[in-house]
């Protein structure tokens, strides 16, 4: 069953299209993550699916119906999206940020309840933001602040969740622990995560259903045991590597070929070659 689809997808920027007749099925319950280089769309199809970009063609569907005739209230109290690089007002704390999770919930008759308490709350804690509460979210560090964002997307408490590159700016530590946290929000609670990855690594590790994009197309999907290999690699990256698998989860891990260090007789030999001719 899915969560979200998209049919015949057209988008672009003016006159340049970016995705083109794209179909898409986001699979419910599970986590689905976006591959692919810089600038081939992924952020940009992403927001497609939260309606902040409008399509040129093609239709999203979420629940049956069509997001472009979906009130928006509808659409946040179902879906949230933490797009790439937020900017937030300026002078707002972490807790006022947070807040504006809820902000689906409120309404003329809906004031701020112990529901909204407890979900904001719940948020700062997981992400490790509640000692920055009464910080101004502009005086963060980018880590910090990356997980500032990421805690405004969980107090939202929807069942989709979209979130463009939330490891950027993250530690290791920060990386292993929002990722943990939204496999954890996945297996004990269903909830669809999609999420950009630029850590092939980590994508391999914890997508059930991996997206590579390419000449504004999807090049392939899947899970990452069957997709991930060198050839693929190499079309959607123009990167030689090798695939071999993860020690501690047995995903597929990229290891990549490079011109510098290399553990390799090849270059020793070329080198000595070349210090003997000059
Ligand atoms: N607001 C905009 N106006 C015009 N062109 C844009 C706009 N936003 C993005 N683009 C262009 O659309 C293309 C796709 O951008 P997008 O941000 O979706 O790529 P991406 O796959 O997310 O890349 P990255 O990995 O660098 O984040 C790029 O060529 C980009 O320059
Ligand atoms: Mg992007």
């Amino acid at each position: 069953m899915e969560a979200i689809s998209a049919e015949s997808l057209t988008l672009g920027y003016g006159e340049d299209e970016i995705i083109k007749e794209l179909d898409l099925t986001i699979p419910k319950g599970k986590i689905t993550v976006f591959i692919g280089s810089n600038g081939c769309g992924k952020s940009t199809l992403l927001r497609s699916l939260a309606r902040l970009m409008k399509p040129k063609n093609g239709s999203i569907i979420l629940d049956g119906n069509d997001i472009a005739n979906t009130p928006t209230k509808k659409i946040a109290r179902n879906l949230a999206i933490l797009p790439q690089s937020p900017v937030s007002p300026e002078g707002l704390t972490v807790l006022q940020l947070v807040k504006q999770g809820r902000y689906p919930y409120q309404s003329w008759l809906q004031q701020w309840s112990e529901k909204d308490e407890e979900a904001v709350t719940y948020a700062l804690r997981v992400t490790g933001m509640d000692e920055f509460s009464d910080r101004k979210v502009d005086s963060l560090s980018g880590g910090q602040r990356q997980r500032a964002w990421i805690a405004m997307t969980l107090a939202q408490d929807t069942n989709i969740i979209l979130l463009d590159e939330p490891t950027t700016y993250l530690d290791m530590t920060h990386q292993i622990d929002i990722l943990d946290l939204l496999y954890d929000l996945n297996q004990t609670e269903q909830r669809t995560i999609v999420m950009v990855l630029h850590d092939l690594n980590l994508a391999c590790r914890y997508a059930d259903h991996i997206v590579a994009i390419n000449n504004k197309k999807i090049y392939k999907q899947g899970d990452p045991d069957s997709i991930i290999t060198p050839d693929l690699i190499h079309s959607v990256f123009g990167l030689q590597c090798q695939v071999t698998c993860d020690p501690i989860c047995g995903s597929p891990l990229c290891i990549p070929f490079s011109k510098g260090r290399h553990l390799n007789d090849v270059k020793q030999q070329s080198l000595t070659e070349l210090t003997n001719k000059l």
